[in-house]
């Protein structure tokens, strides 16, 4: 392998932009590949199916001061932005920073990774694919950040349903089920958020759980919740969980008092649903409650407490699974866990691999891609050496979770945002950020 690295970087979302800019800043030579036109992910809002899964109304819901980049924060992009962005305004906050940072010349847009293979020395052949042409390169190290929320995962049960059945990953705006009959399914962000929508164009929204779930409102006290939960952080897990639940007994009340089922997961157990409309939708007969779903029958759903009703849509908004299409199934998969990585970067065996921003905070994703990012380009640039037993850390990270979330399949790549803000900062100097730009304009 040649002495200096060159290195290719999977996707430009929020990860790609943070991994290529800090591999930049060590003076490394890298190259970002993204089968789209510009760099932003998944907030790169599209009608029609593409990578992005973004509804037209999603804002984020972490508050902006937990979801900004260190070295380029919402006050150097748009002091006046509100405290939950849009997805427009995600989408130039990121391409803010490729310009500002001056990343755009080292990506190549509209190019396809097509698969990664080593070669018998170590190398990466890279094959890629733009306007129908193909082309392979030879790179020292890859760095993957193709992101996890773009292959669905679908729910089966018995039977079959004639009328029309989609993903969330498909949902894009509530115009085109006016006047229909909707069953959303699922409890997380998704499904909370295109219960919501639908319901107000169509003629019946339901949203079936197959256990209860909190819906945490995005403020408490006047202030972002995840802002509380900062001030919190500090607090033992099953004490800070206690005061939680009796919060939001006191302020939103109990899910039965919803028609909703009943939370029996400990708090963090489950993926959090950040939610301020489901509630008043309920409350005001938009969106019905149903229990999970026993079988289908033509438009007909069965529901588990036997109630039968006709729908013309049903949206599953059943999550994503954590795919890399580009990999050999043999060297790389992680679509139904464990997922064994240290610091969730590193791979036990394989040491010029990364993958940043393959973690599910409770909290926002791209200032933990930034912090490793951080520590990946340290290392490349012989700052920073990884521990030695990393086979043993990348263990340690399946057997001792941040929580002890229930066995579902969302549940494999969870960690704490704070605590793991902490796990990498340890391995940064105190001086990590750095703000100077390549380029003086910000377009
Ligand atoms: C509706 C919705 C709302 C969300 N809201 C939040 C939120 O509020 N807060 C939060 O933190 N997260 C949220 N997320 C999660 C979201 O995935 C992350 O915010 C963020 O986009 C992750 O960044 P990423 O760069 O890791 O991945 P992505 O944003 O998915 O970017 C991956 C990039 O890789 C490119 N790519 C993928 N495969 C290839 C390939 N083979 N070849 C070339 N290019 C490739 C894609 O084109 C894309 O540009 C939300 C997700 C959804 C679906
Ligand atoms: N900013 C926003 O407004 C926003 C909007 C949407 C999504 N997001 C983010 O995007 C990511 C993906 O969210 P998501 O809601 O699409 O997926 P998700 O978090 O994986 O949630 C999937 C939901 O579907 C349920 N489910 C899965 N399989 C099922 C089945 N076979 N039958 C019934 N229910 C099933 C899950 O139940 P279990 O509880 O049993 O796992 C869970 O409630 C998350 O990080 C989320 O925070 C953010």
């Amino acid at each position: 392998m040649p002495n200096k690295p060159n290195i290719a970087i999977i996707g430009t979302g929020p990860s790609g932009i943070t991994a290529l800019k800090n591999l930049l800043d060590q003076g490394l030579e890298a190259i970002a590949f993204d089968r789209n036109h510009d760099v932003g992910g998944n907030w790169i809002y599209s009608e029609q199916e593409s990578h992005s899964s973004v509804f037209e109304t999603t804002h984020i819901i972490s508050s902006k001061t937990l979801s900004q980049y260190e070295d380029f924060t919402f006050d150097d992009f748009d002091p006046e932005i509100a405290d939950y962005p849009s997805h427009d305004e995600l989408r130039r906050y990121f391409q803010a920073y490729a310009a500002h940072f001056g990343l755009y010349e080292h990506i190549e847009f509209n190019t396809l990774v097509l698969s990664c293979s080593r070669t018998s020395n170590g190398e990466w052949k890279v094959i890629t694919e733009k306007d129908g042409a193909r082309e392979e390169g030879f790179f020292s190290h890859l760095v993957v950040c193709n992101g996890h929320h773009w292959k669905p995962r679908w729910p089966d049960y018995p039977g079959e349903f004639t009328g029309e059945f989609i993903h969330s990953h498909s949902f894009k705006k509530a115009e085109p089920f006016r006047d229909k009959k909707i069953l959303v399914i699922g409890g997380g962000n998704s499904a909370c958020d295109v219960a919501v929508e639908t319901s107000r164009v169509s003629t019946h929204t339901s949203i079936s759980w197959r256990r209860g779930y909190r819906i945490i409102p995005k403020f408490f006290f006047g202030q972002p919740s995840d802002k509380i939960g900062e001030k919190s952080a500090w607090i033992p897990l099953k004490i800070r969980s206690f005061l939680f639940d009796l919060l939001l007994n006191i302020l939103v009340g109990k899910n039965e008092l919803y028609g909703l089922r009943k939370v029996e997961t400990k708090f963090a157990e489950v993926h959090p649903t950040i939610n301020d409309e489901l509630l008043y939708k309920i409350r005001h007969g938009k969106v019905m409650p149903r229990l999970d779903i026993k079988r289908l029958e033509g438009k007909t759903v069965v529901f588990e407490d036997g109630k039968k009703e006709d729908y013309d849509t049903i949206i599953a908004c059943t999550g994503y699974y954590l795919s890399h299409p580009f990999f050999d199934k043999n060297l790389i998969d992680y679509s139904s866990g464990p997922v064994p990585l240290y610091l969730k970067m590193f791979h036990p065996e394989i040491e010029n691999l990364y993958f940043i921003g393959m973690f599910q905070p409770l909290g926002c994703i791209w200032p933990g891609a930034e912090l490793q990012s951080k520590i990946m380009a340290r290392e490349l640039a012989g700052k920073w050496q990884r521990p030695k037993n990393i086979q043993e850390l990348c263990q340690r990270e399946v057997t001792h979770p941040h929580y002890q979330q229930i066995d579902t399949p969302r549940h494999t790549i969870t960690v704490d945002f704070h605590k793991f803000r902490k796990e990498l900062m340890k391995h940064l100097p105190h001086d990590y950020i750095s703000k100077s730009s390549r380029v003086q304009k910000i377009n």
